[in-house]
């Protein structure tokens, strides 16, 4: 999407911006078409804390080295470190506090521009990314599925090709400024997401391609409802339109009230359309900013198409890396990174983002509407190097999520686009053929890990901003109440500093008289944090003690042995202590069994003790393996653990998928070119 600075564009400059928002292909030139290309920045190691600017960097932005300097910490007094924290543990207690409607644990799932699918999740239905399956398989078995969007610009002009041999094919528009290419799509891209969803509790967004509403292409609609079924989640029915008088798409003077009447078109064609035999799953109005929700709500949108509409949606980005992207007069100057750094890295950005959507989120809930955040991440036009992948995105992100997730939002999709997005939540090698190991996992992804575990599988988690610390904007803190008792508190800190006189200590104390319970604390309490050095850094990343790996160097499974801390409580003072350091986010367990719940290997489906889980294995190994037996999934916990030693993950998974789906070579990664998406 643009920024709002793009609004004063001239018509020219329109032409130019139209592209802006789209896939770039082909134009990078420096690396892709051979592996030698690659050397020079997978050795750059973004390693440290020091601030390192290469101003030669020539690689792609989603391998920037770049490292920010972190914010200065701001003056002691202005953080206070001893924060008494008292709640009432059943939630009609919590009359002080606004508590959520209750939350799902995919709440938070990922966003991937149709025109990468093949880099990202595989080349046809036998051939499948398993860095993506272990990625996928690490927030299901957290969460208890995944919610995947496959879609954005490039959705608009994809075009059905009944017999393409791969998922999708890409060409170039001859004429088009920055040779965007349009997507055409096979049946096989579909058979290729029933394959992930067999082997991953995946359930997928698609788009209906709306650059034209005149001849309508339903085939996304008609073939994904037959091969994909109850594991589409819905069908977006324009991306953006609030930018298509900008971008080109339609002409002047469309507006809001032609966006009701197209949208009605297509209402009516799925009406009539005997292949899609889901009437009620579209998702609209997904405009971005320049039109306001409620802009779209004032034309009777959601009472004329109540029957078809399964969810309303906006997309947004807080801000944009256009000058960067497209230098010239039209953006300005480009923005320096290290200015806006500080922009991510307190509570107002998670605030500001929420309030312009709270009159539609409440809107929603009168409708009986999920509320989607459809797309979104750290900025448009890319992000921005040094802060989108950086360990400050993982601790906005996290944010971001649960304060949508206390405004009554019903999940969010975090965007990934191409190599030339900093963005990206996990970006595949960009090397022609390239080992299973060699993915760079985005700080961002283990934003999502943190938040399916706070919510948990129960989909009875209702979340409250607890103004933590007299709201100080350094530290947010969340409470997660689930089926009314409180389980879970997310504690944050944005504040660097290694000499710790910022970390804080939260003083717990559960029930009380005020509340009209008994006053108690458990004999301990369990923490997990997501830990760094710094917020600038882009390595070194840990999620309860184990990592996802240094860039060029993910599987996609998490590395290491899990350490989570018990802490005793004070029994006599009925106090727990929680330390949070700066930086970093502390998950606090208040019970066994909520953190049994948010455990990997511990689903709904086979529920074992959580401290089974500690033994570092191949997920997708284990799902392939409850897949190919025939066996139900309860088998899955006990095959996990057999792994353990016996082969090293990334042999075991590919022979594993191998076997299962007759794939000779899992290893092998066919970079089909460059792209950048954002
Ligand atoms: C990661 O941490 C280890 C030990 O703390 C250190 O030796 C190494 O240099 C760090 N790596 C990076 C990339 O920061
Ligand atoms: C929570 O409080 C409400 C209102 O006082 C009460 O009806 C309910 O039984 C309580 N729930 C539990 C689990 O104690
Ligand atoms: C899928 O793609 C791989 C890699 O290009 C190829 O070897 C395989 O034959 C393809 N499978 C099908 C069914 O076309
Ligand atoms: C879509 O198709 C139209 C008509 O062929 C073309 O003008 C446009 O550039 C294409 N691509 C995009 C991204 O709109
Ligand atoms: C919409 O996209 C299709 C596929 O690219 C293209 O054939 C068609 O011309 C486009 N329509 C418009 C109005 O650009
Ligand atoms: C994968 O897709 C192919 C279609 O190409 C299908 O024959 C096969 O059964 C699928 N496998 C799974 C596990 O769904
Ligand atoms: C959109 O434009 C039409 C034609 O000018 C006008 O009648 C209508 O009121 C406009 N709708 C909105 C929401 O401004
Ligand atoms: C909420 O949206 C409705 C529908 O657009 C509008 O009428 C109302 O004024 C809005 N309220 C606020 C407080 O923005
Ligand atoms: C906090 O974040 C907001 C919103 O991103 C930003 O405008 C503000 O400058 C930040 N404040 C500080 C003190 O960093
Ligand atoms: C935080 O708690 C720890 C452990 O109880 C203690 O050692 C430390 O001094 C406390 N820090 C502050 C700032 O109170
Ligand atoms: C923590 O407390 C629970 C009871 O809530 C108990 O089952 C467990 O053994 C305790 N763990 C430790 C390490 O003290
Ligand atoms: C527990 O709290 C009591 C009362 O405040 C205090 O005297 C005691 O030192 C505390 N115990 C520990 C281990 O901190």
């Amino acid at each position: 999407m643009l920024p709002p600075a793009a609004l004063a564009l001239s018509a020219a400059l329109l032409a130019q911006a139209a592209h802006g928002a789209v896939t770039v292909y082909g134009i990078q030139g420096a690396f892709g078409a051979t592996d030698s290309g690659t050397a020079a920045y997978t050795s750059d190691t973004a390693a440290g804390t020091a601030v390192y600017d290469p101003a030669t960097f020539g690689g792609p932005a989603a391998f920037n080295p770049i490292i920010l300097a972190p914010p200065p910490p701001p003056l002691p007094s202005a953080v206070p470190t001893d924060v008494l924290l008292q709640l009432p543990n059943n939630a009609s207690q919590a009359k002080e506090l606004t508590l959520s409607t209750a939350h799902t644990g995919p709440f938070l799932g990922f966003s991937i521009e149709m025109s990468v699918v093949n880099q990202i999740i595989g080349i046809n239905s036998t051939y499948l990314q398993v860095p993506f399956l272990n990625l996928m398989s690490l927030v299901a078995e957290r969460a208890g599925g995944v919610h995947v969007r496959v879609g954005g610009n490039t959705q608009e002009n994809a075009t059905f090709i009944p017999n393409g041999p791969d998922a999708i094919e890409k060409k170039a528009v001859p004429g088009s400024l920055t040779n965007t290419p349009d997507v055409f799509w096979s049946p096989e891209l579909l058979y290729m997401l029933s394959n992930v969803s067999s082997l991953v509790d995946v359930q997928w967004y698609l788009g209906i391609p709306f650059n034209e509403t005149s001849q309508l292409r339903l085939q996304i609609a008609e073939y994904g409802e037959a091969i994909l079924g109850e594991n589409i989640m819905g069908f977006q029915v324009g991306n953006e339109p609030d930018l298509y008088v900008r971008h080109g798409h339609r002409p002047q003077g469309w507006n809001e009230t032609n966006y009701f009447q197209e949208f009605g078109m297509v209402v009516i064609a799925v009406d009539d359309d005997a292949h899609i035999p889901i009437k009620n799953n579209l998702i609209g109005p997904s405009v971005s900013g320049t039109w306001t929700p409620e802009d779209v709500w004032n034309t009777g949108y959601i009472e004329a198409y109540a029957h078809a509409l399964g969810a309303l949606a906006v997309q947004h980005y807080p801000a944009d890396n256009c000058a960067a992207l497209y230098p010239g007069a039209q953006y300005g100057a480009p923005i320096n990174p290290q200015d806006m750094f500080s922009h991510y890295l307190n509570h107002s950005s998670a605030q500001n983002l929420v309030a312009r959507y709270l009159n539609s989120t409440r809107i929603a809930q009168s409708v009986g509407k999920p509320f989607l955040m459809f797309e979104t991440n750290t900025a448009s036009c890319g992000g921005f190097p040094g802060i989108s992948d950086s360990f400050g995105a993982a601790l906005w992100g996290i944010d971001y999520a649960m304060q949508m997730a206390y405004s009554n939002f019903s999940g969010a999709l975090l965007h990934t686009g191409g190599l030339n997005n900093s963005n990206n939540l996990f970006t595949p090698p960009p090397t022609r053929v390239s080992l299973f190991e060699q993915w760079t996992v985005g700080p961002i992804f283990y934003s999502t890990l943190v938040v399916a575990e706070a919510l948990g599988m129960s989909g009875a988690s209702r979340v409250a901003d607890l103004a933590l610390n007299n709201g100080n904007m350094y530290t947010p803190g969340y409470g997660v109440w689930e089926n009314d008792r409180l389980s879970r508190l997310v504690l944050l800190n944005f504040v660097t500093d290694p000499s710790g006189a910022h970390d804080y200590n939260v003083t717990f104390a559960l029930g009380g008289p005020q509340f009209g319970e008994t006053r108690q604390v458990p004999p301990n309490i369990t923490v997990k944090y997501l830990s760094a050095e710094s917020v600038s850094v882009k390595e070194n990343i840990t999620w309860a003690g184990q990592t996802l790996g240094n860039r060029f160097q993910s599987d996609g499974t998490l590395q290491g042995e899990e350490q989570t801390i018990t802490v005793p409580c004070n029994q006599t003072s009925l106090l727990c202590i929680i330390t949070v350091p700066a930086p970093g986010a502390a998950l606090v367990f208040l019970s066994d069994q909520a953190l049994a719940e948010s455990a990997p290997t511990t689903t709904q489906t086979f529920p074992t003790t959580a401290m089974t889980k500690t033994i570092n294995t191949a997920s997708v190994a284990a799902s392939v393996l409850a897949t190919s037996n025939g066996d139900s999934a309860a088998d899955r916990g006990n095959l996990s653990s057999t792994d353990k030693g016996s082969m090293r993950h990334e042999n075991a998974a590919a022979a594993l998928v191998s076997s299962a789906m007759g794939v000779a070579s899992l290893c092998t990664f066919l970079a089909m070119g460059i792209f950048l998406v954002f």
